[in-house]
């Protein structure tokens, strides 16, 4: 007998299940009302994007994109044939390549090949090749002989004439990738709907499922959720981007302030925010060069992921945990002694803006975070319970990255919440929230019963209590230990008794008093303590 095949969750990737939920859903619903009364509206971008815009956005040698992208390039294996079959002519074989034709054909109606004229122009040589060798297929000898030498070089010869015309199809740069971050997706919708012709600043948030290859571990998945919020403004012809220093340093805390309200409105415990300044276009390189320099010197006490990245990206060195190496980067040069004045000026009055609001933050010049299109601000904020992949919110500014993907010279400011470890660190300080649990159980037995027990529970859902109303007739005794087990507050009893005096039975499942009441009572009753579902 087969055996039967379990399937499970794919590594990485997991279920979210009630009451769990219930939780996530108050969280994602306490971030659209935060960001709400900051003026955010919610984006819900797709959740694949092409390949090219995160390698342009992120960077193509980013971590994020370089090694942990989920990317598909459906062009790719079109004209895919199975080696094994390859090496004779045989039935098997057209079959096998009448399959790649077909998949070309069918990705040039769908319109995944590019549908140019030259395109359709080969994709019909391809088919019209493909159907000579059909034909030929039938006459083909069951075995070799030496008079069938010649038919099997035709056969041979139209084989690879469908090979070269399928490599002739221009397939276009097709690539698709699941996204890994968000902020990508939002500049290029910003420049696909010119929303720059909008009032400026354009505010939007999100929340959604992302998908990253890495190691999985506790608060690391591959697929993982954010919520996220992005600020953008264009900026106006002939305007000189560095002469809003106050301006955006004033956004960058906003920003940042209503991650932190946000946060506050949870409940979250040991919540540390740490800020840095990573300059810009213009003292960035500079910077990088003079800590490539320093970090040459000191090459052979380093470890190897950062010999490595003294070539690569330098600033990331300063991210290694490597308990080895940190006597080393203490003392090499800080990027906040080397700002150029727009930068120092802009940092400044960011902590500033900070302090006027009541942020708490901390400085940490090591902070220049995994993404390539950051500037000047970035910002981690870090929370309880988590362990070594504690930090929660990451966020900076990334002026400039809307030109970069085509659009109007723009400024960008955000951040993005990992929303499992928000989650999980709510539910180690005992924020999980209660279990799902059920306002009444709707106990019934006999027909009349039944009658007024669904007519109940179509009133009582209504005004919005969560009610069990079983499908059969139970037992009272067993249907009242069910009621229990599923955490509901008030048992209905409905029996012969209640129908004819419409006087109904509650019980009260925390204390086991009874009483007997009208339904308006009953609804009263209820109304005055809490619903679950509020
Ligand atoms: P990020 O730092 O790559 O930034 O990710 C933001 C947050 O997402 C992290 O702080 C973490 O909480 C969560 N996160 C990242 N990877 C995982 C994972 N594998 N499992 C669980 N949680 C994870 C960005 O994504 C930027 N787009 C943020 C941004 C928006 N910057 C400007 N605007």
């Amino acid at each position: 007998m087969a055996e039967k095949k379990k399937f499970q969750a794919i590594k990485g990737t997991r279920d979210l299940l009630p009451p769990e939920t219930e939780l996530w859903n108050r969280v994602e619903q306490t971030a659209r009302e935060v960001f709400g009364t900051f003026g955010f509206g919610e984006m819900r971008p797709p959740i694949f994007e092409p390949t090219e815009l995160f390698a342009r956005a992120v960077g193509s040698r980013t971590e994020v994109v370089g090694k942990e992208m989920y990317s598909f390039d459906p062009a790719k294996e079109l004209f895919a044939v199975d080696a094994s079959l390859d090496a004779y002519p045989s039935p098997e074989l057209t079959e096998n390549i009448g399959e790649s034709v077909y998949r070309i054909k069918d990705a040039f109606d769908k319109g995944d090949i590019p549908r140019t004229e030259e395109n359709q122009q080969k994709v019909a040589n391809l088919l019209f090749i493909f159907n000579q060798l059909k034909e030929l297929t039938q006459n083909l000898p069951q075995e070799f002989q030496q008079d069938s030498a010649e038919v099997f070089s035709e056969y041979r010869t139209l084989v690879d004439k469908c090979r070269t015309m399928a490599s002739l199809i221009r397939l276009g740069n097709v690539s698709i990738s699941l996204r890994p971050e968000a902020t990508a997706s939002v500049c290029r919708a910003y420049i696909e709907h010119g929303m720059h012709a909008l009032p400026q600043p354009v505010k939007l948030h999100y929340t959604g499922p992302m998908f990253r290859r890495e190691r999985p571990q506790k608060g690391r998945y591959r697929q993982f959720y954010q919520i996220g919020a992005e600020v953008l403004e264009m900026v106006p012809p002939n305007q000189d981007p560095a002469k809003n220093i106050t301006k955006d340093a004033a956004v960058d805390a906003e920003v940042i302030e209503m991650v932190m309200a946000f946060f506050a409105r949870l409940g979250l415990e040991g919540v540390k925010l740490e800020i840095n300044s990573i300059g810009d276009r213009e003292c960035r390189p500079k910077y990088v060069e003079l800590l490539r320099a320093e970090l040459m010197k000191v090459k052979d006490k380093l470890g190897p992921d950062s010999q490595r990245r003294i070539e690569t990206n330098p600033l990331r060195v300063l991210d290694s945990k490597l308990e080895s190496e940190q006597g080393i980067i203490a003392g090499l040069p800080r990027i906040t002694d080397h700002l150029c004045a727009n930068c120092a000026a802009q940092y400044a009055e960011v902590k500033r803006q900070l302090g006027m609001r009541g942020v708490a933050y901390a400085e940490n010049w090591r902070l220049v975070r995994g993404l390539d299109y950051y500037m000047r601000t970035t910002f981690e904020i870090t929370a309880r319970g988590l362990g070594s992949q504690n930090a929660v919110c990451g966020g900076g500014r990334y002026d400039g990255l809307v030109e970069l993907l085509g659009g109007p010279p723009t400024k960008g400011i955000g951040f993005a919440i990992g929303e499992d470890r928000l989650i999980l660190s709510l539910q180690e300080a005992g924020r999980g929230g209660a279990a799902q649990g059920r306002d009444v159980f709707v106990a019934w037995m006999g027909e009349r019963a039944q009658a007024t027990a669904i007519t109940a529970a179509q009133k009582l859902r209504a005004a919005g209590f969560r009610v069990e109303l079983p499908p059969v007739e139970q037992k009272f005794g067993k249907a009242l230990g069910q009621a229990d087990k599923l955490g509901a507050r008030y048992a209905l009893i409905l029996g012969d008794d209640e129908i004819a005096t419409g006087q109904w039975t509650v019980k009260t499942l925390a204390s086991g008093e009874q009483a007997k009441m009208s339904e308006p009572e009953f609804l009263e009753l209820l109304r005055r303590s809490k619903p679950l579902s509020s």
